[in-house]
């Protein structure tokens, strides 16, 4: 078996005259959470969509746990276990909180493991738990967000991606979030997780990707891309306090 369960290759997207991934390349290994942080426009959703199928890309290469996946489409590739939580979450509000959770299972045929997965998934949301008859417009974006999570850990994931899932969340909620994808990532799960907040991503990263105008900028160990001076600058405001921040979350957490 390949040590990655995702491999990305000198991947190119543009639509009409612009041109949002140039040539970009990355591998996620088995077990690792894979961050790629990146301004407005820099071009992370049309990367997430494209590793999907949504986005066709013009050049490149990706390749899923061993399959070359490029010209699949898009419900071949989720049955696979490439799954995406989107940007802005798309929960259905007009339907109930179960709903929607079955809606994540909709593939699957084992319905007792089903049910026993939603219900521990209840055991970790109980916000969630005690509205679950309740249509999904009641839930505040963090519990959305909870929601959407869920949802998509009930497709199967091999491989989970996430587009800016802290976007709108209070601080609260962004931290019980980050926990609750490094103790899935714990247990086994790949994450690709897309974000502009650049320190929380990079707190719970094993390698970082720095994304600029659609071309890598910086690539590598998540701690040495944190403690950069040139990410600093960039994203960081300069702040050494917000670094430090950085560096003293990551040893707390037992990551380097
Ligand atoms: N459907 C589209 N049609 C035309 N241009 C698009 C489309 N989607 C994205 N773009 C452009 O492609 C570039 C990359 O956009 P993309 O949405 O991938 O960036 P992003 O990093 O996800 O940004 P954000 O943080 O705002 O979500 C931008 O210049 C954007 O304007
Ligand atoms: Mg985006």
């Amino acid at each position: 078996m390949s040590r990655w369960i995702l491999d990305v290759e000198n991947l190119s997207a543009r639509y009409g005259r612009v041109e949002a991934l140039v040539g970009f390349s990355l591998r996620v290994a088995h077990g690792e959470i894979a961050t790629v942080v990146g301004a407005n426009g820099a071009g992370k959703s049309t990367l997430l969509h494209s590793i999907l199928g949504a986005v066709s890309p013009t050049s490149g290469k990706v390749v899923f746990a061993g399959a070359e996946v490029t010209r699949w489409p898009i419900h071949q590739r989720i049955e696979a276990g490439l799954v995406l939580v989107p940007e802005g979450r798309r929960i259905l509000v007009s339907m109930t909180i179960e709903e929607n959770l079955l809606l994540g299972a909709h593939m699957r045929q084992d319905t007792a493991t089903v049910r026993r997965e939603i219900d521990d998934i209840y055991d970790r949301f109980p916000n969630l738990a005690q509205r679950r008859t309740q249509n999904a417009a009641c839930l505040s974006g963090g519990e959305q967000q909870m929601l959407a999570l869920g949802r998509a850990m009930l497709a199967k994931p091999r491989l989970l991606m996430m587009d800016e899932p802290s976007l709108g969340l209070s601080p609260l909620f962004v931290t019980r979030l980050f926990e609750l994808i490094r103790d899935y990532n714990s247990k086994g799960l790949s994450v690709l997780l897309v974000e502009q907040n650049t320190a929380n991503a990079l707190k719970i990263a094993h390698q970082a990707t720095v994304l600029e105008l659609g071309r890598v900028a910086m690539q590598g160990d998540a701690a040495a891309i944190a403690g950069s001076s040139r990410l600093q600058e960039a994203y960081l405001g300069g702040s050494a306090v917000e670094a430090a921040e950085v560096g003293h979350v990551r040893k707390s957490i037992g990551r380097r």
